[in-house]
């Protein structure tokens, strides 16, 4: 069978490294990848967006499978043109990506479908919304409605804080169309998890949890970007988590979803927190979590494709118990200088020591792109991830920091402090 992969992260990259893996399957491509997919599956140069193009290419390559990395081929509505034609995909239509494309539309179907949520309203104008935030001494997170690629929230700790992230989204435009509506709501506390469930829109299989790293610099300080390293499992989430998050966010969701009329197959990921009165949802996304893709794949043993085509063609409920390794695994990733803010970012530097990885490193590529002459040169925010298992956390961790050390570019930097938490003493 040959597969499409869609997008160019080090999610993407991931996925690819994991269909090639598989026994079912000929020919992996990636459209339009990175540097590092170019490697080991076949770059075509369309866009995740390009939705006519992905269409005629999948005739033309009789594509047995298309997996959808990024939400942008989800708004594009790439799930809905290539199931009508006929394709099998991993990975939601328009309609039920709304989940994740409005925050506006996962609240409301959060409070319809009972699913454990923060208190919030939703806004247009601004005099409202800040007296909503005021009415909570501004312990609020204000989010803008639609994509935001990870940066549309402002977590504030007091009235001027929720003023400014208000003014900055509805009056200043700041987060253009995607700000124009935004989701006020009460500021929660706790540590997060990351479960991953895949879903035919009827059955979901919980995927290992995982815990993602969003603020850019140790310590969580900085600001929020598309998340700096993760690892699996996390730290205190054991099996009865998970169990409470698939019975009380995940099914619950593809139920309401199913309900609209608007089944979802692929991945439906729920950011939740964990905090002292028990679960609450933060975010649901229509797709697979990067950098949680990174440690979670590594650890399936399971054939990953087989378990995307069952879920395309709608058959998980005879699909066989995952398997998964016990080793855990920790992702850190390494950014470009001024990363998340793409004004002051530069790129364009060579990478250097990519070929010298310690042993046991996984490097997934993302903001890499492959110049002649030059080589491998920083192509984005996120430049690459870098991945290892280990007998333990601290083993993990250990190597992945070795090989985190070892990929240098110019203003390249990376947390130092993914998965600390999970080392003893
Ligand atoms: P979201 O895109 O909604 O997951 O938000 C991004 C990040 O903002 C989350 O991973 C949390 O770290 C933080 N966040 C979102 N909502 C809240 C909340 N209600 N209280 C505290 N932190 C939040
Ligand atoms: N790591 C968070 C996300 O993929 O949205």
């Amino acid at each position: 069978m040959k597969v499409l992969v869609v997008g160019s992260g080090a999610r993407e990259h991931a996925i690819v490294w994991k269909c090639v893996q598989s026994d079912l399957v000929e020919r992996v491509f990636c459209a339009p990848g990175n540097g590092g997919t170019g490697g080991m599956a076949r770059n075509i140069a369309i866009a995740p967006t390009d939705v006519v193009r992905l269409v005629s290419f999948a005739k033309q390559e009789r594509l047995g499978l298309v997996i959808l990395g990024p939400e942008a081929a989800v708004e594009a509505g790439a799930g809905d043109a290539l199931r009508d034609a006929g394709f099998q995909v991993f990975g939601p239509g328009r309609e039920a990506g709304r989940i994740e494309s409005s925050k506006s539309f996962a609240k409301a179907l959060m409070r319809r479908a009972g699913i454990p949520t923060a208190d919030f309203d939703t806004f247009t104008q601004p005099a409202p919304a800040k007296a909503w935030a005021a009415a909570r001494d501004g312990q609020v997170a204000v989010k803008a409605d639609g994509l935001a690629r990870g940066k549309g929230v402002i977590v504030c700790s007091g009235v001027k804080e929720s003023d400014a992230a208000i003014e900055a989204m509805l009056v200043e435009n700041r987060f253009g169309k995607s700000g124009a509506t935004v989701v006020v709501e009460e500021r929660l506390e706790g540590p997060e998890l990351s479960l991953l469930g895949v879903t035919d829109g009827t059955e979901v299989i919980a995927l290992a949890p995982a815990r993602d790293f969003k603020r850019a610099h140790d310590g969580d300080l900085g600001p929020n970007t598309g998340g700096m390293g993760a690892y699996s499992p996390p730290l205190a989430v054991d099996e009865s988590v998970v169990r409470e998050v698939v019975s009380t966010v995940l099914i619950p969701a593809v139920k309401e979803l199913a309900a609209g009329g608007h089944a979802f197959r692929g991945v439906l990921y729920a950011g939740v927190m964990l905090t002292k009165d028990g679960v609450r949802t933060l975010e649901f996304n229509a797709r697979f979590g990067d950098p949680e893709a990174q440690v979670v794949l590594p650890r399936l043993e399971t054939d990953f494709v087989a378990l995307a085509l069952a879920a395309a063609k709608g058959g998980l409920a005879s699909f066989p118990p995952l398997r998964w390794t016990d080793r855990p695994c920790v992702g850190i990733v390494v950014a470009s200088g001024h990363y998340p803010d793409e004004a002051g970012m530069q790129i364009g530097f060579p990478i250097r020591g990519l070929a010298e990885m310690p042993r046991g490193v996984l490097i997934f590529h993302a903001g890499t792109r492959f110049e002649p002459g030059r080589g491998l040169v920083t192509d984005g925010g996120r430049v690459v991830t870098a991945v290892a298992l280990g007998d333990t956390v601290a083993q993990a961790r250990e190597t992945a920091l070795s090989g985190a050390r070892q990929v240098r570019f110019e203003g390249a930097f990376y947390r130092t402090d993914i998965a600390q938490e999970a080392v003893a003493g």
